[in-house]
């Protein structure tokens, strides 16, 4: 297939021969290319873990597509494909705000629709091969690495996929179309454990800062592509449902109403997006999943988890897509939840026998003196953002650790990440986090939340007190009209190009 779609581009002798005498010289660096890669590999570590060093990123350029090598495919129709890569790695994804999606979905309309169902079929190749592309140039002792090499197929399939699905140009085009983006969301929740497993697998090999940034831009890319996906399925399905709402009336009486329909505006939602999104629920909301989650694991009566006090601006709300806010909400709630109930272990045991018998939120057995010191959680709103800081008691980070907590491959971080061996599957949402223990550490939360907030034009921070506790921030835009943070490019510094 991708062979004759490049012989039915050459038109003439003379170009034809122009290709093939380009393509054997880059046949030709491909094979110089690989022979020098393999030569690497026989080498020992040490020359691996001089890759490494801070000439990685020249390396890095040197070994340049070297996983395409490495895929079985002939090199001929590896060069073909790349040059298929080439087309859509010269174009930049066309970039939204939540505000757009929101004003794009309401009174939504069938050529709205099959317009959203296009533009996501001819973004998410785009952004696919700028990721695909990021493979290509990682150093070649981390391309050969088999986590990484089924990320990146499964990348390659997709972007197939997508490129080649016909244009949308009806409802039941849609349709098809939803049913293969809804078939690659679920292969691809096996990316986030298998660049895991991976990037740990590299964290010896390659310059942490540079798989660092590597991981980084294939997380924020990955937010990107699955918002656009989840968007525009939810869009399509609350227009079948309106549709059959409306089955009373005729096709053409029925679209004609949904169309002047307020849709939206009642309920605020929007797909995915939340149009007043009540940050006090939301915490509320993760409050009560995270205290679960560790009473069970640690077998505790229920009520028993530290206490979640809200204050500040508790009736503040902002335009967001509640899954990204309550994943970094969790995930906050979690580290502190954890480190005070470890911290206060010892009196957790001592007051273990007499537990079953207590009751009420955080109620000690031997009275009502709560067993553990509550976690705050403050909400402040401005005409601008939203900033919420939660505060726990639970002693503080370590020391050792706290340079690295937004790292995911420095060594210390890099031998969590092996936990991702008992994960098939994580999409980085709240409701997954019944199925993976919740006791175990991946050192995957922290960094997960900023890429989640960084997505979105916000951040997150965090202040270790030590011997205390901590004070982590999240700030996020409140009126959505930041466009996402992705860049298409790899960073000059990065791949020394
Ligand atoms: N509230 C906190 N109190 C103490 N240590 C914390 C807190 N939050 C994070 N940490 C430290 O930072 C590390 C990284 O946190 P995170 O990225 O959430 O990964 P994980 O919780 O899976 O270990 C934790 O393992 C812990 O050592
Ligand atoms: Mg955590």
């Amino acid at each position: 297939m991708l062979r004759s779609t490049a012989c039915a581009s050459a038109p003439s002798k003379q170009s034809s021969r122009i290709v093939s005498n380009r393509m054997r010289r880059r046949l030709v660096s491909s094979v110089a290319n690989y022979q020098e890669s393999q030569q690497k590999l026989k080498t020992t570590t040490s020359a691996a873990a001089a890759l490494s060093t801070s000439s990685a990123s020249a390396a890095s350029a040197a070994h340049a597509r070297t996983v395409s090598v490495q895929s079985g495919r002939s090199l001929q129709q590896k060069f073909y494909e790349n040059r298929i890569l080439d087309r859509y790695t010269a174009q930049e994804p066309k970039k939204v705000t939540l505000r757009q999606l929101v004003l794009f979905g309401r009174q939504l309309t069938e050529d709205k629709l099959v317009a959203s169902a296009n533009y996501v079929r001819s973004e998410l190749p785009v952004r696919l091969a700028h990721r695909i592309s990021d493979f290509q140039f990682l150093p070649y002792i981390a391309g050969t690495n088999p986590h990484l090499k089924m990320v990146y197929d499964l990348y390659w399939r997709a972007f197939d996929e997508f490129r080649k699905f016909s244009p949308v140009k009806t409802l039941d085009d849609n349709r098809r179309f939803c049913d293969n983006v809804k078939k690659n969301l679920l292969e691809h929740s096996q990316v986030i454990p298998q660049l895991g497993m991976g990037v740990a697998e590299c964290a010896d090999l390659v310059a942490p800062d540079e798989i660092d940034r590597f991981m980084n831009q294939m997380l924020i890319s990955r937010i990107s592509r699955r918002t656009l996906a989840e968007q525009h399925i939810c869009l399509s399905e609350q227009y079948d449902d309106d549709l059959r709402a409306h089955l009373g009336l005729t096709a053409t009486e029925g679209y004609a109403q949904m169309a002047s329909a307020p849709r939206g505006f009642a309920t605020q939602r929007i797909g995915i997006v939340r149009a007043d999104c009540s940050v006090a629920q939301i915490v509320n909301e993760c409050a009560m999943h995270a205290a679960g989650l560790y009473e069970d694991a640690h077998h505790l009566p229920p009520g028993t988890a530290p206490q979640v006090i809200v204050e500040g601006h508790t009736d503040a709300t902002f335009m967001c897509i509640p899954a990204h806010f309550s994943y970094i909400i969790h995930e906050l709630l979690k580290n502190a939840m954890s480190h005070v109930m470890e911290r206060y272990a010892a009196r957790l045991e001592s007051d273990a026998a007499a537990l079953a018998a207590s009751s009420g939120r955080g109620a000690s057995a031997f009275g009502s003196e709560p067993l553990f010191p509550p976690i705050r959680v403050t909400v402040c709103s401005s005409h601008s953002d939203i900033v919420v800081r939660v505060s726990d008691q639970g002693g503080g980070i370590n020391p050792e650790v706290l340079p690295y907590i937004w790292s995911f491959t420095h060594p210390l971080k890099a031998k969590r990440l092996h936990n991702f061996h008992a994960v098939n599957r994580m999409e980085a949402r709240v409701n997954e986090a019944d199925a993976v223990a919740p006791l175990m550490s991946f050192g995957f939360g922290l960094p997960m939340s900023n890429v989640y907030a960084k997505y979105w034009g916000g951040s997150v921070n965090v202040h270790s007190l030590p011997g205390y506790g901590v004070d982590a921030y999240v700030q996020l835009p409140r009126l959505g009209n930041v466009v996402e943070n992705i860049s298409a490019r790899r960073p000059q510094v990065a791949t020394g190009v």
